[in-house]
């Protein structure tokens, strides 16, 4: 099937699906459901798809290019290795996701670790783990990591700045813009701007070392004219720093954000051509500004592990509901919802899905798939066309719920989060168990 499901997925004449030559109904009775698939070789192809693109097309233009996989989109210790397997590293933003990285094995000089409110002990434990970059999110996080290392071993750090470009599928995901808390931004009225301000503290703490400047312009990016125009801006900002101190930083992160395909007809961001046109325009930037071109690196996270992903469910209560103008929508209530996908709720995302475990002959009808939460707003695909007889104990799949689903998964009505389960070549694995009432009830101290 083509997107947006992942390339692993068929199905055959009887209508019945696979995802990595592995049967939903086989992976259903296995693992129960609702369960997270991931699909194993379509993960590590866009991880390697995206290295070679970029690593192509940066060597074009005489640059080196690193690819960060950023792990927030989704992290277990199985994943983090697939990545670095493929010649990917690790972008961490908490804690949490830098033990996982570090349980997987990754060198610390693989790993980066962001967060505009680092803790103490996230910083001590990134230093400790020798992480090949910390990047510093403000003025005062800028000293907080200089006091924590020494000038004998400098902590090597990228001051995140913002652009002012805006980008992204939503609001809340754009997170260069001014009036938002991430970075250190370009612009400044009059006098130095914050951005110039923290690459000035950095070169004045003696236990810092400067690699560079990064810069995220948001998520869910489907027109790629925003990382140029940021990038632009990012190269500007290093002239300047290196017209005023010397100093040319080696090297610009210009993050992830680059969109995929939720629904059918949508497309992917083609990596190859978002390579090449982000190759195309540093150069000519480098070249305006007179400057040589840095070392480069990018942190895509959705569309490395997004479209590899489907979640399965069972469908229980099928419910026909008569709306306002007269006609019937088929709410299709499945055995998950808002804790497993939190991303129609709290962004309006549509999503797509099928009847994954039988064919049908019958009609289409409009249909919503809603969770087992108790609220209205618990949706999980707004309007999808299912089989007219679609009934208790169909498998449903909804496509491309790979990144922030199980990341940001919820226990809310105490529903155990899914198990994540690795198809791969007709075979399967959990990389992630479920979680049970057990699970839950230990958290309760009574
Ligand atoms: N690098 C930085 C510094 C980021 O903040 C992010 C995402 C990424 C990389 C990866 O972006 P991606 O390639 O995955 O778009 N929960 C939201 C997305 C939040 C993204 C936040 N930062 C969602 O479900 O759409």
């Amino acid at each position: 099937m083509t997107e947006p499901w992942s390339t692993g997925v068929v199905r055959s004449a009887d209508g019945v699906v696979t995802v990595g030559g592995v049967d939903v109904r086989v992976l259903a009775e296995t693992f129960g459901t609702p369960a997270y698939v991931l699909d194993e070789a379509d993960l590590r192809a866009r991880a390697r798809g995206y290295r070679r693109a970029f690593e192509t097309a940066f060597a074009e233009i005489g640059a080196g290019v690193d690819v960060y996989y950023a792990g927030k989109a989704f992290l277990s210790v199985a994943v983090a290795r697939w990545v670095h397997d493929e010649g990917l590293r690790v972008d961490t933003a908490t804690g949490g996701e830098l033990a996982v990285a570090l349980r997987a094995g990754i060198p610390g000089a693989d790993i980066g670790l962001h967060g505009n409110n680092k803790s103490d002990s996230e910083i001590a434990r990134a230093l400790e783990a020798g992480v090949g970059r910390l990047i510093v999110d403000s003025l005062v996080e800028i000293d907080r990591v200089a006091d924590a290392a020494s000038a004998a071993h400098p902590a090597p750090v990228m001051v995140r700045v913002t652009t002012g470009v805006h980008a992204g599928g939503h609001e809340y995901i754009s997170t260069a813009h001014e009036d938002q808390k991430f970075g250190l931004s370009i612009h400044a009225p009059d006098g130095d701007s914050p951005a110039m301000q923290g690459l000035l503290r950095v070169l004045a703490r003696p236990e810092l070392r400067l690699l560079g400047i990064h810069s995220h312009i948001g998520s869910q990016i489907l027109d790629p004219s925003g990382f140029e125009v940021a990038a632009r801006a990012v190269l500007t900002l290093r002239a300047d720093l290196a017209s005023r101190t010397g100093v040319l930083v080696d090297e610009v992160d210009l993050g992830g954000g680059y969109g995929i395909a939720y629904l059918p007809g949508e497309v992917s961001l083609d990596p190859d051509r978002i390579a090449k046109d982000i190759a195309t325009s540093v150069a000519a930037s480098a070249h305006d500004l007179g400057t040589p071109l840095p070392r480069f690196s990018i942190e895509p996270g959705r569309a490395i592990v997004g479209p590899a992903g489907l979640t399965l469910y069972t469908v229980g209560t099928v419910k026909p509901v008569r709306i306002d103008d007269g006609t019937i929508r088929t709410y299709v209530s499945v055995d998950g919802g808002m804790s497993d996908n939190i991303r129609p709720a709290l962004y309006g995302a549509r999503y797509h899905a099928e009847v994954v475990g039988r064919c049908s002959s019958q009609e289409s009808v409009l249909a919503r798939v809603v969770g087992k939460h108790c609220e209205s707003g618990d949706i999980v695909v707004h309007d999808v066309q299912l089989p007219g007889d679609v009934r208790a104990g169909d498998l449903l799949a909804v496509a491309a719920t790979g990144a922030y689903g199980r990341s940001m998964a919820s226990n809310y009505n105490h529903v155990p989060r899914p198990p994540v389960v690795a198809v791969s070549d007709g075979s399967s694995r959990v990389l992630v168990r479920r979680e049970t009432e057990d699970d839950l009830l230990a958290l309760d101290q009574g």
